[in-house]
């Protein structure tokens, strides 16, 4: 985003702000990992309320359709995983110290696996990743840089055997913190991805603009409510 496209709309105080942010930005990686290393969580959306009916929704659809097992890109700090009910489950992150976080946390949960993700470096041909489904959550409208996201896309719907379950805002809102950037990503996959169908479209539990709703996609021929 250009400098002057932040100063037009915001008067004062937060205007200066938004702009020493941005200038600070660092990329999306360094900017999670810096956040995690200073004690910083996952943030709201995967904690109280909201943590709760994400798990809510989650943990249904994982019963309903007899998931075995969960690919996560972006587990964050574990705190959304704790309230997770999942047979098997593999959790990425950008973060070492999220990695960190999640390997302390559940040390002695033998059905999770965590790895650092670089999505430069992910190259898994033979499916090593792969799960029933595979979901991405609070984490699309953070992929700033647009090779970053094509790549994050890329290897989610490559991970999703049966499903994928994305979990994000899907509208072009402008004027946001440096680390946000709204996408219209359902027609990305629309282009990308035509052999994806999008099954399912459920509303998510905030409210205002910058809701985020529940995005589930099946194999081509799957027609669902
Ligand atoms: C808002 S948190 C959400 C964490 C978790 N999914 C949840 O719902 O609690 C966003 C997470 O995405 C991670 N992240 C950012 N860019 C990523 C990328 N390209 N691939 C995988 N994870 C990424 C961050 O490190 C952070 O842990």
């Amino acid at each position: 985003m250009a400098i002057k496209d932040l100063i037009r709309p915001f008067p004062g105080v937060r205007r200066l702000s938004l702009v020493r942010q941005h200038l600070r930005f660092a990329g999306s990686a360094n900017f999670w990992d810096r956040r995690y290393t200073q004690g910083g969580t996952s943030g709201g959306g995967s904690y109280g309320s909201l943590g709760k009916s994400k798990a809510e929704f989650l943990n249904a659809f994982v019963r309903e359709h007899n998931v075995r097992s969960v690919t996560e890109f972006g587990c964050g700090d574990g705190n959304q995983l704790s309230l997770a009910d999942y047979p098997r489950y593999i959790g990425l992150d950008v973060s070492r110290a999220a990695i960190g976080l999640c390997k302390r946390r559940f040390a002695d949960d033998k059905t999770k696996s965590f790895f650092l993700y670089d999505g430069a470096c992910f190259v898994d041909r033979a499916g090593l990743f792969g799960a029933d489904l595979a979901i991405s959550l609070d984490v699309v409208y953070h992929l700033i840089e647009d090779s970053v996201f094509e790549a994050h896309m890329a290897h989610l719907f490559a991970a999703g055997n049966r499903y994928v379950a994305i979990y994000a805002t899907n509208a072009l809102i402008r004027d946001t913190a440096p680390h946000v950037r709204h996408r219209h990503f359902t027609s990305w996959v629309e282009k990308n991805y035509p052999q994806r169908r999008l099954v399912q479209v459920t509303a998510g539990p905030n409210s205002g603009s910058g809701r985020a709703d529940f995005f589930i996609y099946g194999a081509a021929c799957q027609h669902e409510s």
